[in-house]
């Protein structure tokens, strides 16, 4: 297992190019389980989410070859009697579910293992199987895995409104099957993610029939097939990853230039930033951003899009714990998705949870410290928060970070970051981080480290008369 260790404290400097988003490509490469015939994936991501999709959609009867020179992806199905999707390979990665629309739509069939739990909250799949069963399918669960049949799938009107906002994957498992069902499916409070629309951008361009694409009413108007025949496409650039490192800037201050960033979406997190102090200006698709003054506190809170999304709650919180005051985080799409505020309390944060919020109180610094990654996102805002500390951190299990940010440590090198990742292994943890008292170079941590673990009665007891001195 690998670890990243950090030293913090310098400013971020130069230009880095923003990859393809993991959340485009993923459901665009499970629907090619729809289609027929070639296509070629420009931009998708490498990422240990995607070649555990790609690992699960060759056990599916999808080919692959990809081009590392032109950073190309070509996939087409040669078999099409394979449906299971296993337990083993789904319960690595939530987005497996992307496959059940797609098989149920062109194989008439599909097993695909229950996701189960996740360290970011409750995540049901009940919409999903609700909308496929309003378009005809036949599904139960048994032994943890859904069996969904269904010779025809006929257009329906579905309803995609849930507890918490509408759905993403659910969105487009349905928007691939309304685009081989009989006849017309309209979906009401369906997903606006900039993801979901580039699913559908890439569903028309092989011969779907998907209007309202961005907007929460979708109509669709089935068709016999997807067809394809060599065709391009590009994945939209990752507004998360370009969120993330705006967020690293804002942080260590600096001043960096992004490529391949698209702005429109990122509108509720640009104007954030900017009330909070950082200075981002756009220039086609490169985006300058730079971070002079004190962090300014702030109150927000994250809901579907258009809104602040909830996979940047973390680095948003990271950021504010060094803002001057009070902020307040509110997270109205995964509720319980606050792991990571524990461990920037290691770091030295004042946080608080209420609820679905996080009240941050600003410290003027963090220091850094061993901690542990719960999450992908997590794992983001451990490591720009450890880039803005002082001293050393080190980063463990930072195998959810490669899940979904492409050779996040190398960007940051280039932006100038001390960031090393290394084994995980004790004579890799910094000096500065070991329990060993001898080897604790700083005088001051270690006299206030000894005087909590070497018992001392008398600090515990107010009674001056009753203090047992060694
Ligand atoms: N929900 C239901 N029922 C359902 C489905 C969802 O109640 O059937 C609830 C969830 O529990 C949650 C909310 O609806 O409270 C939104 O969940 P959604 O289904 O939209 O999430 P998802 O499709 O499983 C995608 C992204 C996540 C991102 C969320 C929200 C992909 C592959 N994953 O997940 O990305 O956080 O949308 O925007 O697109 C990440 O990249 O780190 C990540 C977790």
């Amino acid at each position: 297992m690998d670890m990243f260790v950090v030293r913090g404290g310098q400013p971020l400097a130069g230009h880095v190019r923003v990859s393809g988003s993991k959340n485009a490509a993923l459901p665009i490469m499970a629907a090619m389980l729809a289609v027929d015939g070639p296509v070629r994936l420009h931009d998708v991501p490498h990422l240990v989410d995607v070649r555990t999709l790609l690992d699960l959609l060759t056990r599916l009867g999808l080919q692959h070859s990809r081009s590392e020179a032109d950073q190309t992806l070509e996939l087409e199905v040669v078999d099409t009697t394979l449906c299971l999707a296993e337990y083993d390979l789904v319960r690595k990665m939530r987005a497996s579910i992307c496959v059940l629309g797609p098989l149920l739509a062109r194989r008439g069939r599909a097993c695909v293992s229950l996701p189960g739990g996740c360290n970011i909250g409750d995540r049901p799949i009940d919409l999903h199987l609700k909308g496929l069963r309003a378009l005809g399918a036949e599904i139960q669960i048994e032994r943890g895995y859904i069996f969904a049949e269904a010779r025809q799938l006929r257009g329906a009107h579905i309803f995609l409104g849930g507890p918490f906002g509408s759905t993403v994957t659910g969105t487009c498992n349905l928007m691939v099957a309304g685009a081989l069902a009989e006849g017309t499916t309209t979906i009401e409070s369906a997903a606006c993610e900039p993801e979901v629309v580039d699913l559908g951008n890439f569903l028309n361009q092989l011969g779907a029939r998907i209007e309202g694409l961005g907007t929460p009413f979708l109509r669709i108007e089935g068709v016999p097939s997807l067809n394809a025949a060599g065709d391009d496409y590009r994945i939209i650039p990752d507004r998360i990853e370009a969120a993330t490192l705006m967020m690293a800037v804002a942080m260590t201050g600096g001043d960096i230039d992004l490529e391949n960033v698209d702005l429109r979406p990122l509108t509720a997190v640009v104007e954030k930033l900017r009330e909070v102090g950082v200075t981002i200006r756009a220039m086609g698709n490169r985006v300058h951003v730079s971070r002079q003054g004190a962090l300014r506190p702030t109150d927000c809170c994250t809901l579907p899009y258009p809104g602040i999304p909830t996979d940047v709650q973390a680095q948003l919180m990271a950021l504010l714990t060094m803002a001057e005051g009070m902020s307040v985080i509110t997270d109205k799409v995964f509720p319980d998705r606050f792991m990571h505020a524990a461990e920037l309390v290691r770091m030295g944060a004042r946080i608080r949870r209420e609820g679905p919020s996080a009240i941050i109180s600003g410290v003027s610094r963090l220091s850094g410290a061993n901690v542990m990654a719960s999450d992908l996102r997590a794992s983001a805002a451990l490591v720009i928060a450890a880039l803005a500390g002082e001293g050393e951190s080190a980063i463990r299990r930072i195998y959810h970070l490669d899940r979904g940010y492409e050779q996040l440590e190398r960007k940051l090198q280039h932006l100038g970051a001390d960031i090393r990742r290394v084994q995980d292994c004790p004579e890799n943890i910094p000096a500065s981080l070991r329990p060993e008292w001898s080897e604790v170079e700083d005088a001051e941590h270690t006299e206030k480290l000894q005087q909590f673990v070497i018992p001392r009665p008398h600090l515990f007891d107010r009674s001056e008369s009753r203090v047992q001195r060694p």
